[in-house]
């Protein structure tokens, strides 16, 4: 057989029995999270999704029952998707905006003032692609006060957002943003300070 360097990514895969396919993990989720999944894929879309637009002190009060821990204020609209609630901490006076989707696998903590814009995604999960078993990886995200995420924005994760930072539309965020920068592209960078300096 050819050495692997020589093959196509194809042939690869074709001869790759020992690869083992068969050993990716198929439930990644403990069974307490399999059991909160549930219960909140019920209530959620009976009590969150189903509530009208201005109800926002019940939408709270709906992610505080399901363990978020959610500030005064807090705006949270009903098309956003938050999969794990109770690894949610969303500070006073900030906001979630239209069908956002807050993958918290793992902790997605949002400070004080953080305005979410539509379509963002906060993704706390990734896979080790390097080994069969394809196993779910998880890493916290943190967006502290006051900063702004523009639309359509990924943040990736283990990245932390730094305070009053501006994360451009549709940037991929892949690394930690210093705070107070306006931050733009694919891949996320710096780009010039928030406030013009004179
Ligand atoms: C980040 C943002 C606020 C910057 O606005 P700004 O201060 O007026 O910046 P400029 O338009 O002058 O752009 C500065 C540079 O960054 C680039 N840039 C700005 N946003 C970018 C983005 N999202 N991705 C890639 N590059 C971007 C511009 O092309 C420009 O590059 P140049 O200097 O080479 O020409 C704006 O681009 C943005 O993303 N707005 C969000 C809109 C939105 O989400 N609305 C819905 C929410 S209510």
């Amino acid at each position: 057989m050819a050495p692997a360097q020589q093959m196509s990514l194809d042939q690869q895969l074709m001869t790759a029995g020992d690869w083992g396919y068969d050993r990716q993990i198929r439930v990644a989720f403990s069974p307490r999270e399999q059991i909160g999944r549930v219960l909140w894929w019920i209530a959620g879309f009976l009590l969150f999704k189903c509530s009208l637009r201005p109800m926002y002190a019940w939408r709270r009060g709906v992610l505080r029952l399901f363990g978020a821990k959610i500030g005064r204020q807090a705006s949270i609209q009903r098309s956003a998707r938050i999969d794990l609630p109770w690894n949610l901490e969303l500070g006073h006076y900030s906001t979630i905006g239209e069908n956002t989707w807050v993958y918290s696998l793992d902790k997605v903590h949002i400070g004080d003032y953080v305005t979410i814009s539509q379509r963002v995604f906060l993704c706390t999960g990734t896979h080790d692609y390097t080994r069969p078993e394809f196993a779910m990886i998880r890493k916290p995200i943190s967006i502290q006060r006051g900063a702004w995420i523009a639309a359509d924005a990924f943040i990736g994760p283990g990245v932390t957002i730094g305070a009053d930072a501006v994360i451009g539309v549709r940037s991929v965020v892949l690394k930690d943003m210093p705070p107070g920068m306006v931050c733009v592209g694919h891949p996320c960078a710096p780009r010039k300070p928030r406030v013009p300096v004179p």
